[in-house]
């Protein structure tokens, strides 16, 4: 057989992509503050700040689209969408939204009260901010392998399970359910074993506690399971997945991730304990509940999506390919966390700018460094996303100074991946021309979407 793992895909339809030249760019970039949140998407080449609803449609979903039914009430495409789900998740209550943080967003204000505490490996920014904005603590517990960037551990998202023991015996009136991120997004795309997704719900269940799962990328996680975990290497990945949810009392769907879809999500519950104050809440936020927040043709795609996501062809390649790259970054002498993700690279930026002071945004510097070089965009994951200006002026740094490349789904080839190791390889051999920053303007909160930056050497 031969090595070369293809894209399972041919391609239909397409979208030209805007060759620009470094002057441009250079112009571009500073019209931007440095800051690459603020460019046009036309004026990147390769674009991979995120893998949330930036993925193509396959020509499935297309012609599915033309099915929607826009009916307020009632509409075909829900049902249709609704048997998909349960299907899948074993749980029969479907509580469509427009994406994953209203979903989110809706569930813990019918389940949660301020002062309650939630158990997670760790959360994502937008389910610590809707937790922390009811006045509820978001812990993250994930194991410690986790938190080491270079350490190759098949299952880096798994919870650490005797903490969250210690957690629920110390303060189990507090925790109104645990919670569980596969993959595990912000420890780099890392997924959670079966036996961990298990051991977690037994012991949550042993305490009266249901399960709530995060699962943007189920798909990922149970592919992950089936290559990685002793006895599930011949099991289909849809029942790997299908496993996973009868783990789960409900669950949070950003389907902008393995969906397949530019939009929507879900809350799903196995029992109607929250299920009216949940419909309740989405009525006010979102919509009706047989559309959510979402028209009938989003429905109908996502429908399609979320069996075309399961496809273990499809799936093979889109691990591969992260693979793939970390082999080249590798060989590069570049650093990474290790192993890759499901969805995305996230390059050390240490390993590449070493002698740069913290003070400069090492990470923040790559990522300029890559659009300047090649057209590429990804997102900081350092000390300009996590760190903090105090108010006497002095600032607080990240542990980490990463950049994460996420990539979208069925869109990018293998020679665009080849560039992209290229560019990165180059940058490395030229990292004493790449150039810190200093930011010269900033709001309270969230600044890397909007800060303004200035070179430091300028
Ligand atoms: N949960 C996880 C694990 C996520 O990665 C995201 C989004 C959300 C929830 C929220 O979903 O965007 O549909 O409201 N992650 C994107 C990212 C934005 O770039 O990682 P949403």
């Amino acid at each position: 057989m031969p090595k070369t793992l293809i894209e399972p895909f041919r391609i239909k339809s397409v979208e030209p992509i805007h060759v620009t030249t470094r002057a441009e760019r250079e112009q571009m970039l500073q019209a931007a503050s440095l800051n690459v949140f603020k460019l046009r998407a036309e004026d990147v080449l390769i674009d991979w700040l995120t893998d949330s609803g930036t993925g193509a449609m396959s020509s499935r979903q297309w012609g599915a689209i033309m099915e929607g039914d826009e009916s307020y009430a009632g509409a075909r495409s829900f049902y249709r969408l609704e048997k998909v789900i349960q299907d899948l998740t074993g749980m029969p209550h479907f509580i469509p939204t427009h994406q994953g943080r209203a979903a989110e967003k809706v569930l813990f204000t019918a389940a949660c009260r301020q002062g309650d505490v939630v158990p997670n490996n760790c959360h994502f920014d937008t389910t610590r901010a809707n937790l922390e904005y009811l006045g509820v603590q978001a812990l993250d517990l994930v194991v410690a392998e986790g938190l080491q960037p270079q350490l190759v551990h098949p299952f880096k998202g798994n919870i650490d399970l005797a903490r969250l023991e210690a957690l629920l015996q110390h303060d189990g009136a507090r925790i109104p359910f645990g919670m569980l991120t596969v993959t595990n997004n912000t420890g780099g795309g890392q997924p959670v074993a079966m036996a961990n997704i298990r051991a977690c719900a037994e012991l949550l269940h042993r305490h009266g506690k249901p399960l709530i799962m995060d699962i943007c990328r189920f798909a990922e996680n149970a592919m992950f399971i089936k290559m990685r975990e002793p006895g599930y290497a011949d099991k289909p990945v849809r029942e790997i997945a299908r496993e996973m949810f009868s783990h789960a009392d409900g669950a949070t769907m950003s389907a902008k991730k393995d969906g397949m879809v530019n939009i929507g999500g879900f809350i799903v519950l196995r029992d109607a304990r929250w299920l009216e104050a949940v419909r309740n809440g989405l009525i006010m936020m979102e919509g009706f509940p047989t559309y959510g927040g979402m028209a009938g043709r989003d429905l109908e795609a996502l429908a399609v999506g979320l069996e075309e996501g399961l496809q273990e062809d499809y799936l093979r390649y889109r691990l591969r390919t992260a693979e793939y790259l970390g082999e080249r970054l590798d060989a590069a002498g570049v650093g990474f966390v290790r192993p890759t993700g499901g969805h995305a690279v996230y390059i050390d930026a240490r390993t590449v700018l070493p002698d740069m002071p913290v003070a400069h945004y090492p990470a923040w510097a790559l990522c300029n460094a890559l659009y300047l070089e090649g057209g590429i965009r990804g997102v900081e994951i350092g000390s300009v996303m996590f760190g903090k200006r105090l108010d006497d002026g002095t600032e607080t740094y990240h542990a980490m100074e990463l950049v994460r490349l996420a990539f979208p789904r069925r869109m990018y080839t293998q020679s665009h991946f080849d560039f992209a190791a290229e560019v990165i390889a180059e940058l490395k051999d030229k990292a004493a021309d790449i150039r810190g920053v200093r930011i010269v303007k900033q709001p309270k909160y969230l600044r890397h979407f909007t800060c303004d930056c200035e070179w430091v050497d300028a």
